[in-house]
């Protein structure tokens, strides 16, 4: 039932304010205001190491949540893609936390990657949609992101349900190896339960966001761009796109620009920058203005103070809510989507079901 939606995949954007607050209410303890988890049996005060293996969509969040866990727990971070971490013969050991992220719970490379690592590591998570499904069977931790189901093949409420899930077991990690006071703690709770006001924040820039998609979608090529967790969202807006319209896109860490995708950029190649106002503003203002000086289309999602003194010579700009770092890469969430639904959307593509795509992908 869409709902009254005209796809799926629109009703499970719009559905995010609802259910991350699903998570958040099972994650959070309101007598407290602090986190209470399945995952408080993990020992991340002795884990030397998480290793974070997932594919696609819920790779990408768990490069976000790297973000997280170093700078919220000082906890090393390892990840790769399940299909690559499998047969590369990681060197693993029993101080490791191995992490599982899925929304199927059923990816065949994500299930074999947690066999292979599951006698060598010393304890295995899963962050899983489907609580029923094989991986959150056979994890020792399973943390439910409750995003309901997802029917359309383009994963989004997942994504954004798994980032708080992740988030919350970042500040868990952060608590237990003594990184995080109890007031510290409360401070990023009360932050991070505002994410969904600001989803719905984000949501109701929809309008703008689908007239900038209709001029994107004549385009061969875009490129995305972002720093810190905003790269890897550039990753998966850009996989969106991909998936979903068949514009072929790609993602980049905006400092990397000069190092090579530069040579793309004419007045034919939307650039789409996800950059709220942070310390990295700056730089990625400066890489937004050498796309501009050779001609680029800048579509500009940032904060209204962004807006205020960046504007200049982007195509577009589409103001998104004001928000504390921690959360902003959950937000602007809503914004990659959107663009990549409504270019495929305004091409008449079979949005739910793209071509050549499983939604879930049970074989190697
Ligand atoms: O069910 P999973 O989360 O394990 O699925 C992983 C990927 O197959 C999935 O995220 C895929 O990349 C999506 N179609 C992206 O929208």
């Amino acid at each position: 039932d869409k709902a009254g939606y005209k796809h799926f995949m629109l009703k499970e954007v719009n559905e995010q304010p609802t259910v991350s607050a699903y998570a958040l209410a099972h994650y959070v303890d309101n007598e407290t205001g602090l986190i209470r988890s399945e995952a408080e049996d993990v020992d991340f005060a002795q884990a030397s190491r998480i290793v974070l293996v997932a594919c696609g969509t819920a790779h990408y969040a768990c490069h976000i949540a790297k973000y997280w866990f170093e700078k919220l727990a000082r906890l090393p971070v390892e990840i790769d893609v399940a299909s690559e971490f499998r047969y590369r013969e990681p060197p693993l050991s029993k101080s490791d936390v191995a992490v599982f992220v899925s929304q199927s719970g059923e990816t065949a490379d994500t299930l074999a990657a947690l066999r292979h690592a599951a006698p060598q590591v010393g304890h295995v998570v899963s962050v899983v949609n489907v609580t029923t499904s094989t991986i959150a069977r056979e994890s020792e931790t399973v943390l439910p992101i409750l995003a309901g189901p997802e029917i359309g093949v383009a994963s989004t409420k997942a994504f954004t349900s798994q980032l708080v899930t992740l988030a919350t077991l970042a500040i868990l990690a952060a608590r237990q190896r003594g990184r995080l006071s109890p007031d510290e703690e409360r401070r990023l709770v009360r932050v991070l339960s505002e994410a969904p006001r600001h989803l719905a924040e984000a949501i109701a820039a929809a309008p703008e966001i689908e007239a900038a998609a209709r001029e994107m979608a004549e385009a061969r090529d875009v490129l995305y761009l972002g720093r810190g967790p905003f790269f890897p969202l550039a990753l998966e807006g850009a996989l969106k796109l991909k998936e979903i319209s068949y514009i072929h896109a790609e993602g980049y860490a905006s400092g990397e620009l000069k190092h090579g995708p530069i040579a793309l950029v004419d007045s034919s190649v939307p650039v789409v920058v996800l950059a709220p106002r942070d310390q990295l503003f700056d730089k990625t203002v400066s890489n937004m203005q050498e796309v501009m000086a050779r001609g680029g289309r800048v579509i500009l999602f940032t904060d209204s103070v962004g807006a205020q003194t960046a504007s200049e010579g982007a195509a577009r700009v589409v103001v998104m809510p004001t928000c504390d770092p921690f959360i902003a890469p959950i937000v602007y969430a809503v914004p990659a989507q959107l663009l990549a639904y409504y270019a495929a959307a305004f091409l008449g593509k079979d949005v739910d079901q793209p071509r050549n795509l499983a939604k879930s992908v049970t074989v190697e």
